[in-house]
This record gives structure tokens, C-alpha cells and sequence, in this order.
């Protein structure tokens, strides 16, 4: 396996990839690997002659008051569980790599963008898109890996790929979780273990969905007052948003009458969790 840190050595190691005749596998990552992330590496391990995991804390799509300082960072870690899941290059560049002096060029999603993570987080999807297509275009890879936990994020980036064209097949990955259901998630490492016991209150809230949704309800305005109140009972955990929207479109709805995904975005003291489900009524 190589650590690349430059854009043209990762373009010289997919064109002699590609020259092979093997498929190309991307899995964006911001490091400090977990067993959410080393899924989508194997799925991409299992179906692609050639895997890259690029692992850059991207800077442009944190706010000025989030974590990027203390987002955890663990490149020989990340390194050595890249190895040992068979990935074939970790692309690891450094800030001025991706964004060189004079980087004027961003990439937008509209509409998708201006809900939920967008409005609560400003500017994020800009960052996130922007430096998803610098990566596709660097590795053009054939397929490329993202996790359902960031579900708003998927959809964005399935967005961007079918509007621009991008010739490249956006996989879908489950929802990796701990054995007592928390979605994995490198910012749990920013839990105190009271904390930690506070943060199930999402899984318990997000079950409790389920459980009204199996058993026939079928307003959204019911289930998400459960879901509200469920989390308000933690008194760690405060509420930065509780939605129930399409699925595909993220639009509010008020009927649960095609798929849907419930949305979650709870602060437990000072970190920020999201979680979600998706519930389809058409699914047997
Ligand atoms: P990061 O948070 O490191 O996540 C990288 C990928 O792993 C994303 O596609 C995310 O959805 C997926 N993932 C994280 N936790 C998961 C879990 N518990 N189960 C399944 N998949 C999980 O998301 C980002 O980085 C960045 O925004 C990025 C796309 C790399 C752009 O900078």
C-alpha cells in the first residue's frame, strides 16, 4: 500500500491502475477510522481491482466555530487499518495541496443544501461538494463510497454527480453502530462516558420511531413528537433539529405515505450528533 500526499503521484497510480484494466474505488474519508468507515472500504475492496481512501480534514467545510482544531487526527493509525484492509493507496495531502494561494472555484448544490445541516451549519455543503469533486477528478474513480449515516450529505453528493455529469456510480453504505446501537461517528471520541450514555438517547428515540411507524402511524407530526420528547428527556441532550421529510427530495411531508427519512441533529454538551432512519411503507 503507498501514502500519497501529492495530486500527481495519486493521477500517475490511478493511470497505471486503469492501464491494467481494473475498476476504480474511492471512499472520501476524514480519518480517524472506524469500523463505519473500514465497511465502506471493504465494500469498495470487494467490487474495485483498485481502492484509494483519501483522509483530509477538509477545512473548507467547517464553520468558524466548529471543531476543525480538534477534529481527531490519527494518519499512521488510519494508515495502518488502510493496510490491513487491502486498500491499494491512502491519498493524505496537506491544506495547500487541495487549496493552493489564489483557489477561487466552489462547487454548489442548490436547493438540498438550504435545509436541515445547511441551515444549521452555513457553508458546509459548499466545502463538502467542492472538495468531493476535486477528488473525483483527481482519482476518477468508477465507483466511490458514502455512509447513510450522513444521509443529507449522500443525497447532495448524488445530486451533484447527476447534475454535472460526473461519470462515476455514487454507493450507498449502511449505517455502521456500536453493539448499543450510538452510529458510529469519529466525534463520539469527544464523549465523556456520562456523555456517552446521554448520546443513546438518539438510538432510543430513533427505535421508538420505528416501533410507532411498525405499529401503523402514519403522521409525521405524531412520530416526531415522540422523537422530540424522547431526546428531551436527557437533559444532556438539547435539539438543534427533529425532521421527517421525503426521502429523495428532503421535503417536509406530512403523511408517511412513500419513503421517508427521520432526521436527527442533537448537541450532547458541546458535540454535535446526527443520526437518522429511514422508513419506507412500501418495504414489506
Ligand atoms: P467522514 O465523517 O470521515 O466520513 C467518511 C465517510 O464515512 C462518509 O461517507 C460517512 O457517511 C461514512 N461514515 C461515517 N460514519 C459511518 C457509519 N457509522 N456507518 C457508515 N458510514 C459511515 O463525511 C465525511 O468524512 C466528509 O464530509 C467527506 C465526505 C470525506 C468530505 O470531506
Amino acid at each position: 500500500m503507498k501514502l500519497l500526499r501529492s495530486v500527481s503521484e495519486v493521477r500517475d497510480a490511478v493511470k497505471r491502475a486503469r492501464s491494467e484494466g481494473k475498476t476504480i474505488g474511492l471512499v472520501p474519508t476524514m480519518g480517524a477510522l472506524h469500523e463505519g468507515h473500514l465497511t465502506l472500504i471493504r465494500q469498495a475492496r470487494a467490487r474495485c481491482g483498485f481502492v484509494v481512501v483519501s483522509v483530509f480534514v477538509n477545512p473548507t467545510q467547517f464553520g468558524p466555530r466548529e471543531d476543525f482544531a480538534r477534529y481527531p487526527r490519527s494518519l499512521d493509525e488510519d494508515t495502518r487499518k488502510c493496510a490491513d484492509a487491502g486498500v491499494d493507496v491512502v491519498f493524505a495531502p496537506r491544506a495547500d495541496e487541495v487549496y493552493p494561494e489564489g483557489f477561487d472555484t466552489w462547487v454548489e448544490v442548490k436547493g438540498l443544501t438550504e435545509v436541515l445541516e445547511g441551515e444549521s451549519r452555513p457553508g458546509h455543503f459548499r466545502g463538502v461538494t467542492t472538495v468531493c469533486a476535486k477528488l473525483f477528478n483527481i482519482t476518477q474513480p468508477d465507483y466511490a463510497y458514502f455512509g447513510m449515516k450522513d444521509y443529507q450529505q449522500l443525497k447532495v453528493i448524488q445530486k451533484m454527480v447527476s447534475d454535472l455529469n460526473l461519470p462515476l456510480e455514487i454507493v450507498p453504505c449502511e449505517t455502521v453502530r456500536e453493539p448499543d446501537g450510538l452510529a458510529m461517528s469519529s466525534r463520539n471520541a469527544y464523549l465523556g462516558p456520562e456523555e456517552r450514555r446521554a448520546a443513546l438517547a438518539l438510538v432510543r428515540s430513533l427505535r421508538q420511531a420505528r416501533e410507532a411507524f411498525d405499529s401503523g402511524e402514519r403522521e409525521a407530526a405524531a412520530i416526531k413528537v415522540q422523537v422530540e420528547n424522547l431526546i428531551r428527556a436527557e437533559p444532556r441532550a438539547s435539539i438543534d433539529y427533529v425532521a421527517i421529510v421525503d426521502a429523495e427530495d428532503l421535503r417536509p411531508i406530512s403523511r408517511l405515505d412513500r419513503p421517508v427519512v427521520v432526521l436527527l441533529a442533537v448537541r450532547i454538551g458541546t458535540t454535535r450528533l446526527i443520526d437518522n432512519l429511514v422508513l419506507d411503507p412500501n418495504a414489506d
